[in-house]
């Protein structure tokens, strides 16, 4: 995770054992909530809440939308001010004095910085989700093309994909996220396939004249279906072994660790694309997934 979202989600939690705090003072004397109504509110508002929501909207929306936020070094300057803001603010308050003089004039510029971070956030976050424009349909498909704008417009070139080695593609998560950002050139590069062959292969089967390669769905791509009973092979998907043996979960989680199953794709992967995208033996997870197979079968 990078290093703003994180703060924003540490700040966050901190505000909210103070704000958590302020609450259990005022319950315990309510005549303090006439100066620490405000400050309750605001730390557990403007800070927890707010804060934890912008940190895991950072790390989140980016890898959803396939988008940079549009000014990432405007997490700083947020971060900055929503905590200088809210400090300043929340410090006037518990003093007494924000509805006077220069007081008052100090109260406003912290709420003006307050309202700064929130505009930036505003920015950040809104335009992260703006969709990509609509490109036209291409006569001709080139090696700094987009995977995703091809998948886009020929969705039958994924079998293509598929069968030349880009096995991840398999994955709707990764045609929604990294092939956005992938050309066709870079993604070649990377799997040690020839772009010039590649391309050739996928013009002359795209615009030849009757185009009927079958359209691949989530249900009927490479992979197949387990049921209990059944073992464990290469081609399972993940979704399907999960269903039939929820033990073999474990499996995962120990070898590409717990955050594996908040993906949305993972159940329409492979047990052998999971294990080539984390680097993994197939042969080393397909034994440990079978020995609990083995276990759930011979249970009493
Ligand atoms: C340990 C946790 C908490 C305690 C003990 C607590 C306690 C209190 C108390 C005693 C009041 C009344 C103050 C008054 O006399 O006016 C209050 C008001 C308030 N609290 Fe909390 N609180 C807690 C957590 C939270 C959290 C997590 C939030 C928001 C995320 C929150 C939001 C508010 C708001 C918005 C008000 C004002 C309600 C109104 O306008 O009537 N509180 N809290
Ligand atoms: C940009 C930053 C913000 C500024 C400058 C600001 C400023 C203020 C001010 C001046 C008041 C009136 C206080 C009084 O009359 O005693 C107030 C009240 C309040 N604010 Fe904010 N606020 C900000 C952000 C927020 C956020 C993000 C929330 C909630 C998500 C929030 C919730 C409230 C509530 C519930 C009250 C009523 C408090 C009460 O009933 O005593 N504020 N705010």
């Amino acid at each position: 995770m990078d290093n703003y979202p994180r703060l924003f989600i540490k700040a966050g939690l901190i505000y909210a054992l103070l704000g958590a705090a302020l609450g259990v003072t005022m319950a315990i004397d309510p005549s303090l909530s006439v100066r620490l109504r405000f400050v309750h509110i605001h730390i557990n508002l403007l800070g927890f809440m707010a804060m934890m929501i912008a940190g895991v909207a950072f790390h989140v929306l980016p890898r959803f939308s396939a988008r940079k936020l549009p000014w990432p070094e405007g997490m700083k300057y947020q971060f900055i001010l929503q905590n200088v803001g809210l400090l300043g603010m929340v410090a006037l308050y518990a003093a007494g004095g924000w509805r006077g003089g220069i007081a008052h004039a100090v109260f406003v510029f912290f709420a003006i910085l307050a309202g700064m971070a929130m505009a930036i956030m505003f920015y950040n976050l809104y335009f992260v989700l703006t969709a990509p424009e609509e490109t036209p349909k291409p006569e001709k498909i080139t090696g700094e093309m987009k995977v995703a704008d091809v998948l886009d417009h020929f969705p039958q070139a994924l079998a293509l994909f598929l069968e030349s080695g880009f096995k991840s593609l398999a994955n709707p998560a990764a045609r929604q996220t990294f092939a956005k950002v992938v050309s066709i050139e870079k993604a070649c590069d990377k799997h040690g396939v020839s772009t010039t062959a590649f391309l050739e292969k996928l013009n002359s089967e795209l615009f030849k004249e009757d185009s009927s390669a079958p359209i691949p769905t989530e249900g009927s791509g490479p992979g197949k279906e387990i049921k209990h009973g059944e073992m464990c092979q290469a081609d399972t998907w993940v979704g399907s072994l999960i269903k039939a043996y929820p033990a073999t979960k474990k499996v995962f989680e120990s070898n590409y660790g717990e955050g594996c199953f908040s993906c949305p794709g993972q159940a329409f992967e492979t047990v052998e694309q999971t294990a080539s995208m984390h680097n993994i033996d197939p042969e080393k997870i397909l034994a440990e997934i079978n020995a609990e197979i083995d276990r759930d079968i011979k249970r009493p």
